[in-house]
Formats: C-alpha cells, sequence, structure tokens
C-alpha cells in the first residue's frame, strides 16, 4: 500500500482575539506544511469562530444557534488528524481556545470516545520562557483526555519577542523547521492511522 496516496483532512484550531496574532501565524505555518505533504487543510481561527460559552446542563438543541454547533463538530468528526495551536493566557492554554475543545464534549461517544484514532499535533505560543512549556503541558493532557494521540513533534514556541521580528514573522529558523516538521508529522501519522481505521 502506497501510504502517500491516502487523503487526509487536517483541521488547525487556533489563534487569539489579537490581530496579527503570533499564533494564528504558527497555525498557518503547520498547515501550510501539511497541505505541501499532500493533506486538505481547514483552519478555524478562534476570532472567527462564534460558538457561545460551553454550559455543561445544556443540550446542544438548547444553546442559541445549534446548527452552528453541529457544523463545527462535524469538522472534528470529519478531519483524520488535528493542529492545535494556542496563545499561552496564564500559564495555559486561553480561555477562548478552551472554550472550543469544552464543545467537543458534544462529540459521539460512540463507536469511539471523541477523537479516538487520530493523532494531534499540539503548538503552545507564549511571550516569556516558562509558559510555553506549561501550556504545552497543558494542551497535551486536552488531547489525552480527547482520546487523541500526541504527535511527538509538538513543542512551544516562545519567547515571542525573541523568535518573531517587529512584522510577526517567525524568524527563528530551527522553530519555523519544527513548525514545519509537526505539521508533515501529523499529515504521516493521519496517513496510518486512517489505514488502519480502513483494516
Ligand atoms: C491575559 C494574558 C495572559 C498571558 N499570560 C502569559 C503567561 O502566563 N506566560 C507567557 O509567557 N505569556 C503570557 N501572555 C502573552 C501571550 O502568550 C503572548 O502575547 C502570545 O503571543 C499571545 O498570542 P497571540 O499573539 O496569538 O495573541 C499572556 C497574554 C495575555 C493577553
Amino acid at each position: 500500500m502506497n501510504l502517500a496516496n491516502i487523503e487526509v483532512k487536517i483541521l488547525g484550531l487556533g489563534g487569539s482575539m489579537r490581530q496579527p496574532s503570533h499564533t494564528l501565524t504558527v497555525l498557518n505555518m503547520a498547515l501550510d506544511a501539511a497541505g505541501q505533504s499532500g493533506a486538505v487543510t481547514e483552519l478555524i481561527d478562534l476570532r472567527e469562530l462564534k460558538l457561545p460559552l460551553y454550559f455543561d446542563t445544556r443540550r446542544l438543541e438548547d444553546f442559541p444557534d445549534p446548527e452552528y454547533i453541529r457544523q463545527y463538530l462535524d469538522k472534528f468528526k470529519e478531519a483524520d488528524g488535528f493542529i492545535f495551536c494556542a496563545p499561552t493566557y496564564h500559564g495555559t492554554p486561553s480561555a477562548s481556545f478552551k472554550n472550543a475543545l469544552d464543545f467537543l464534549e458534544f462529540l459521539p461517544r460512540r463507536p469511539n470516545l471523541y477523537l479516538t484514532g487520530k493523532v494531534g499535533g499540539l503548538l503552545a505560543v507564549a511571550s516569556g520562557t516558562t509558559g510555553g512549556p506549561t501550556c504545552l503541558t497543558s494542551l497535551i493532557y486536552n488531547a489525552r483526555a480527547l482520546r487523541l494521540l500526541v504527535a511527538p513533534g509538538s513543542t512551544h514556541v516562545s519567547p515571542t519577542k525573541r523568535v518573531f521580528d517587529q512584522a510577526g514573522q517567525l524568524t527563528d529558523e530551527k522553530l519555523a523547521l519544527q513548525v514545519a516538521e509537526l505539521g508533515a508529522e501529523v499529515t504521516r501519522l493521519a496517513r496510518l492511522l486512517k489505514a488502519e481505521r480502513a483494516l
């Protein structure tokens, strides 16, 4: 079997309310690399996402626009792999990022729980030196709870003051390569896991 012939869709989730957003820049770099590896990619920019706050005693149909939430969930059901890229707020992923993950509670639990059998590449962006690693650790636990296999190349991109230039470009070559390699790795692992699901 030629794995390169397996079509995979990689969904990116991330960004911040800020414009320009370093997080969105990094996420787009990883998605571009996934695209160059042959994946179909889609971006969910948190700034554009119109989800309300998650309310755990509400049924999906009791939220103001349930159809919008269903369409959001369908993107996760259809994707074979994910790239999550979160800004670090107070040492962990921002509330808007986490709220978007909380809505995945509405994903089906059968035949598989949440995102079982799929891969997630994780990226944490932080302005300081300690926030990136702690945010990445939080993302790893988020991904595990959603039953994702965490791509080994997951990394933090920090400190932004040193690794981005004034124009908002990621100029640290080593980190830029790591981000691109993560996009390629998620694509490769998504293909392997899709092949396994088809057995
Ligand atoms: C409310 C808030 C809390 C933050 N907390 C941290 C933090 O704990 N550690 C850190 O390194 N950076 C922290 N930052 C800085 C952001 O991680 C940094 O600005 C990052 O680039 C934000 O992503 P963005 O450029 O996509 O908006 C914080 C920023 C905000 C707005």
